[in-house]
């Protein structure tokens, strides 16, 4: 049995990151005949590429997925640890499995993801959940198939979570959710230690992907006909820099771009890592789309020292001004409010900020405290109705700018990447590169292509529009 430590998690070395390939014991690949997982997924776009991975390696073993978790014979919880509510919702998911399990006793359930990176969590699994067959973290996915044989043979439960630097495995298999849109790893874990932030005890340390293997892996999404990539990181402009002297997010997208897949996105962002240069190869290069997710988390210097940021107000300012040079540019941001301490004057700074920036969208949180994060022991002060309040007021200004973003692009025309049919009549839905949903009247055989459309309506969260020869 392997357990989360903290102390073990939070440890940074400057020791080689192994390189590992993934591998599957033969004896496995018949497990899953005649069987059905059901698999449920909670938080990020890393957690999601995860989850793609983990269906890559079901499906190896010859498991089948099913959407309906009743004729599930295994069910397995990915699950974020991000903010609280994430965490209720995978507890509260338990306790229904905890019901099906009693009518169904060969059921296997199993949980991963950041909550089993967490001691508290995995702790709570041991006392009061015992139904869960097994657990394991973020750092030994491929583990999964011999604990799911483990567990078809042996009752008892295990937890094999490891708190390590981690590795990085490469040739996990994927079975991708979307046929033109695909995430591509190109940095793992985190060393920013934001103060709120429990990404960095979840997922390890910063760590970039081989050059060589991410261009393999678009090149290969271009042979098989990928419209658009999206690189991912916790902190995607830190690449390279654990891992090269002279290469880093910029290089690497100028190389993606070179593959010529028609759109290249990249998620997140943090603004401490972001370069003049990596403004410019955006500027220059028409396949890397003119979308940056930019957080800001607070617009208080006062807050955003507290939060261990790195930034000051006016240091994000001119960055998001430099950006904005760019011609078409869509910023979005992720915005705490009620962080502790945070005063009335810090939130009008928030306020502020907003206003100056006319953020074309944004994600808006009321911070919760995470287990063993240096934020969880200041005083949090502020009440849930202020900051209900404070959310409330936010999010009025966000939409509002939302709405307007929107509005600029009546009678324009865009590309669109059609992904399939909208849920209104003979209407197809796609996205733009800034990431805008767009309805239009088309042709099935459109679906996977990229077209211009003319858009002539704009609502809060989507457009309507036609396509232009
Ligand atoms: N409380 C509230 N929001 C948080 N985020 C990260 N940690 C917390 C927390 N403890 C938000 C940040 C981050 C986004 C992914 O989640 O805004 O950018
Ligand atoms: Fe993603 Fe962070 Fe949630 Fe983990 S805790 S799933 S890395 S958002």
């Amino acid at each position: 049995m392997n357990t989360p430590n903290y102390k073990e998690a939070r440890k940074r070395t400057k020791n080689e990151v192994e390189i590992r390939e993934f591998r599957i014991d033969k004896s496995l690949v018949e497990l899953g005949l005649n069987k059905k997982f059901f698999l449920k997924t909670y938080g990020c776009q890393m957690n999601e590429h995860d989850s793609e991975n983990i269906k890559g390696m079901l499906r190896l073993m010859n498991f089948q997925e099913t959407f309906n978790i009743n004729e599930a014979d295994f069910i397995l919880l990915n699950t974020c640890s991000i903010r609280e509510n994430a965490h209720n919702k995978a507890f509260g998911m338990l306790g229904r499995i905890k019901h099906l399990k009693e009518s169904k006793k060969n059921l296997i359930v199993a949980l991963c993801g950041c909550m089993a990176q967490e001691e508290g969590v995995v702790s709570l699994i041991k006392k009061k959940y015992k139904f869960v067959n097994f657990v394991f973290g973020t750092h030994n996915l491929d583990d999964l198939p011999q604990l799911l044989k483990n567990s078809f043979e042996d009752k008892k439960q295990n937890i094999n979570v490891l708190s390590i630097e981690g590795d990085i495995i490469e040739n996990i298999p994927v079975k991708r959710d979307n046929q033109y849109k695909a995430y591509v790893n190109i940095i793992y874990g985190c060393d920013k230690f934001c103060t709120y932030c429990i990404v960095p005890y979840t997922r390890g340390k910063q760590r970039s992907r081989r050059r060589e293997d991410i261009i393999n892996e678009v090149n290969n999404l271009v042979k098989n006909g990928y419209q658009e990539v999206t690189l991912l990181g916790q902190n995607v402009n830190a690449y390279g820099k654990d891992l090269y002297d002279d290469y880093d997010l910029a290089n690497l997208l100028i190389d993606v771009a070179k593959t010529n897949i028609p759109r290249i996105r990249f998620i997140t962002s943090h603004p401490w890592d972001f370069t003049d240069n990596l403004v410019d190869v955006i500027k220059k290069y028409d396949n890397i789309v003119n979308f940056v997710h930019l957080p800001v988390q607070s617009g208080s210097s006062r807050i955003l020292k507290l939060m261990g940021r790195r930034y000051t107000k006016e240091s994000y300012l001119e960055l998001f001004d430099k950006l904005k040079s760019i011609p078409g540019i869509s910023i979005t941001t992720d915005i705490i409010v009620g962080f502790p301490g945070e005063t009335e004057e810090d939130f009008r700074e928030t306020l502020d900020l907003v206003e100056y920036c006319k953020f074309d969208s944004a994600f808006t949180f009321i911070y919760s405290p995470r287990e063993n994060t240096p934020a969880s022991l200041l005083e949090d002060n502020v009440t849930l109705e202020e900051k209900e309040q404070r959310l409330y007021k936010l999010n009025d200004l966000i939409n509002k700018y939302s709405k307007e973003a929107n509005d600029r692009m009546l009678n324009k025309i865009y590309k669109v990447l059609v992904e399939g049919e909208s849920s209104k009549e003979g209407m197809l839905f796609g996205y733009t590169e800034t990431n805008k949903l767009v309805n239009f009247k088309g042709n099935l055989d459109l679906i996977g292509k990229i077209v211009s459309v003319r858009i002539n309506d704009a609502k809060s969260f989507s457009l309507d529009g036609e396509i232009v020869e």
